[in-house]
């Protein structure tokens, strides 16, 4: 069936049809694909957005790069196998699909919007090539008015191809963010046209500045301001154009103002008119909000200073891959929302519209990031390639079609690029740099540096509005001294490694550590050669009043670059996470909790306590807390009060007990108020067999769009229900009703199983799986079960 943009109403001056259903898909090059009557009957239907490489397999074999990686210090190649995610991203991959747009005339224009599309799409319409694009993650569009074909069905067809040796990470493949047809009159607002700032706020009044860009003649411009509530608390009119652009200032009186705390929306409503007709009308959601970025004080939201306590995300959602989807994304954030996170970088690219409207309405400050390379190369394929024709256009594109979220504060031109050493570099960082502030002068702009000595040299950290650090805490102070703007941003930091749910002995800090099993201790003492602990940027953060905060590498696991063993098969997923890559928190979200959510109480016990053949011998227990003082008890003996001290920097934000010996049991802990006063107690106990499965949906309620997704979190507890920490148990999962089975992850970056395939097992005694709505209103039954195991079941209700 063809899909069809519904009739113009009366009042409706415009149309957005979303391009989800009835794509045909064909991975591999085809000859006259892009022809009208090509038929495609044979090929694979899908939605989009779409990932065509997430169901795999995964195999070592797929863009294995034997290199040396320069920028981990590393000088001899070696066989790099699971770096790109090991999944078939790599070559050619064909779409089509059919519109139609009646009453099409010569008064309308049509604009064809991508939204991002993995990568060098190629674009045909009716059989003519209309345009093309390099970069993967930029979002583009054309105007497509002179290629329709009025009352007829219009035949689109997308060439996307993947280069091997592109990426430094999973890219997904294919077309991952909407395609959308926007259909408009020809006097219209121009697409991304608008500009939202707000360049005057007191509490009585803020100054609301929308500009407008339009095309056509004799045009009036009235715009209204509405509350959250949708009442209208400002209107202005305007006829004067300069050039091609409206200019209002708008008072708004006692501004409700933007914050994580307060994620206070403004709607703007723009309506164009020509004499008395309504040609086209839009609406922009804005935030009132003030920032600042002051030498020595830092940077301050609605003046007063506060840091960043933000995480680094690629864009891979876990198992669903790369094709966007509001709900996984949402529940990132409601994660790092529990965490007390407040800030958010998407590395090292431009982000999804449907992540930058949820950091506006849940309260995340946004660094928006575009590039990992510039003119010079970090990986043979990679966008240096583009780099001279295109920077400036992606640029353009990432700002104009984004600078209305008050959630982005700032902006990153490019992340540890190699130009850092030469004198162009510096150049280059500055014609970037003076693009963001031509297409908004209002946010600053930053690169994350590694090569912070080089970067001090060759002035080019000078350059920059704010100067980013990548790790190299003991570079802080000097970067500080030499660069001239006053304060550093941790523009990434830790990289720290773990496993959840996995410990390893003796426990001792430790670099580019490996182990036979392939994963990375959870005590959360081993980094990269290059990066560190998490207590490191603590000491930094609370101790110097120029950081301006930190973005942690990174907040969730990601598909690729699975360092420590970028070289070691089956590894094909990062440890850096601080939660992993089915969302599940390892021990280090409670470190970062116990200092960042200052509302509510941690109190977090590590390890487990189901160590058969290790009784007798050392093992530490650390407890991650909000509190300043613990006592520890095994089977009800102390061990000890432990209060955090400033002899080292671990000592400094853990309690830890290093000679606790094992034995089966209880190992308690009780926190203490600043008066000493016991206030609070966690217990961990051995566990028996695994006996029973328990389900724990993250939410019971989806919409009926076919879209919306539950995170259902499967246990596996023994006879007293408690958690089995080592379970490795196979298990099914069968969804019936008004849903299906999307995918299951369970955090193991070594695991060859298939995301979308209805088994898996468990990791750590857990996994997640993910369950979609059907477009029917109705229950959906989740049933999981195991060889030996009490089967369990879930209900979930899909409502409009
Ligand atoms: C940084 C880089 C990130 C990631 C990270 C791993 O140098 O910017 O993309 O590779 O290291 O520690």
């Amino acid at each position: 069936m063809a899909l069809t943009v519904s009739v113009f109403g009366q009042n409706k001056t415009r149309e957005v049809l979303t391009l989800e259903k009835n794509w045909r898909f064909h991975k591999g090059d085809v000859e006259n694909a892009y022809a009208p009557d090509f038929n495609d009957s044979k090929w694979e239907s899908v939605t989009v957005p779409h990932d065509w490489a997430i169901k795999g397999p995964f195999n070592m074999d797929i863009d294995k790069q034997t290199v040396a990686i320069v920028q981990n210090g590393e000088e001899v190649a070696t066989e790099k196998t699971g770096r790109t995610g090991a999944l078939p991203y790599i070559g050619v991959g064909w779409y089509r699909n059919q519109f139609s747009i009646p009453n099409f005339s010569a008064e309308k224009k049509v604009i064809l919007l991508f939204e991002g599309a993995m990568s060098e799409p190629e674009v045909f319409l009716n059989g003519k090539k209309i345009g093309s694009w390099n970069y993967g993650y930029s979002y583009f569009y054309f105007d497509i008015t002179d290629h329709i074909l009025a009352d007829q069905q219009n035949s689109l067809a997308v060439k996307l191809t993947n280069r091997e040796r592109s990426s430094r990470w999973y890219p997904g493949a294919g077309l991952y963010r909407n395609v959308r047809v926007i259909v408009k009159n020809k006097a219209s607002i121009d697409q991304w046209g608008t500009f939202i700032t707000t360049p005057f706020i007191s509490s009585e009044l803020a100054k609301v500045n929308v500009k407008t860009k339009v095309s056509g003649e004799h045009l009036i411009l009235v715009t209204q301001i509405k509350d959250a509530d949708g009442k209208i608390v400002a209107t202005d009119t305007t006829k004067t154009l300069y050039d091609n652009e409206f200019e209002q200032n708008i008072a708004v009186s006692n501004p409700k103002l933007w914050s994580p705390e307060t994620p206070y929306l403004y709607t703007s409503i723009s309506q164009l008119y020509m004499g008395n007709h309504l040609k086209d009308e839009i609406s922009t959601r804005f935030g009132i909000r003030k920032i600042k970025y002051e030498a020595e004080k830092g940077f301050s939201l609605n003046d007063s200073v506060i840091k960043f306590k933000g995480v680094c995300l690629h864009h891979d959602l876990g198992p669903i891959g790369t094709a966007v989807n509001t709900a996984a994304l949402r529940r990132q954030l409601t994660i790092l929302k529990d965490m007390g996170a407040n800030a958010i970088r998407s590395s090292h690219n431009m982000p999804s519209f449907e992540q930058l409207e949820l950091c506006d309405e849940m309260g995340f400050l946004f660094l928006a990031e575009s590039f990992d390379e510039w003119a010079k190369p970090k990986v043979e394929n990679g966008y240096h390639l583009y780099f001279e024709t295109d920077a400036e256009k992606d640029i353009v594109n990432l700002v104009q079609a984004t600078r209305n979220h008050p959630s982005i504060v700032m902006w990153s031109s490019g992340n540890e690029v190699p130009d850092q050493w030469g004198s162009d570099g510096a150049k280059r960082a500055k014609w970037l740099q003076d693009i963001f502030h031509r297409e908004d002068p209002t946010r600053p702009v930053t690169v994350g540096m590694d090569q912070v000595e080089a970067t001090m040299a060759s002035g080019f950290g000078a350059v920059l509005d704010i100067p980013g650090l990548n790790y190299r805490v003991h570079l802080y102070e000097e970067a500080y001294k030499a660069f001239p703007q006053g304060l550093i941003l941790g523009s990434e930091t830790a990289s720290t490694v773990s496993s959840r749910g996995i410990y390893k002995f003796p426990v001792v800090e430790a670099k580019m550590k490996q182990y036979n099993d392939l994963q990375s201790s959870s005590y959360d003492l081993e980094a990269c050669s290059w990066s560190n602990i998490p207590d490191e940027d603590f000491v930094l953060q609370d101790d110097k009043p120029w950081v301006i905060g930190e973005f942690v590498w990174t907040g969730f696991d990601y598909l690729g670059e699975p360092t420590p063993y970028d070289d070691m098969w089956p590894s094909r997923s990062s440890y850096f996470g601080i939660n992993d890559l089915a969302g599940l928190p390892k021990d280090r979200y409670y470190l970062y909790r116990s200092r960042w959510n200052t509302k509510d109480e941690t109190l977090h016990i590590l390890p487990h306590w189901n160590w058969e053949g290790r009784e007798g011998e050392v093992t530490p227990v650390f407890v991650y807390t909000s509190y300043e003082s613990a006592e520890l008890f095994v089977n009800g003996k102390s061990m000890g009060v432990q209060k955090k001290n400033m002899s080292s920097p671990t000592n400094r934000y853990r309690l830890m007990w290093m000679d606790v010996i094992y034995e089966p049991g209880t190992i308690k802990v009780v926190a203490f108020d600043s008066e000493g006063r016991p206030v609070a107690e966690k217990e961990t106990h051995t566990a028996g067999k695994p006996y029973q499965l328990v389900l724990e949906a993250d939410r019971t309620q989806l919409n009926a769009d076919g879209k919306d997704l539950a995170f259902v979190t499967v246990s596996v507890v023994d006879k007293n229900g408690i958690l089995c920490p080592t379970a490795t148990n196979q298990l099914n999962f069968n969804v019936t009703g008004a849903g299906t089975y999307r995918a299951a992850a369970n955090g193991d970056a070594t695991s060859l199983e298939m995301f979308h395939l209805p088994t898996m097992k468990l990791f750590s005694g857990k996994l997640v799986v993910l369950v979609q709505s059907a477009e029917d209103v109705g229950k959906i039954e989740l049933t999981v079960s195991g060889k030996g195991l009490k089967t369990a079941k879930t209900y979930i209700t899909t409502i409009n």
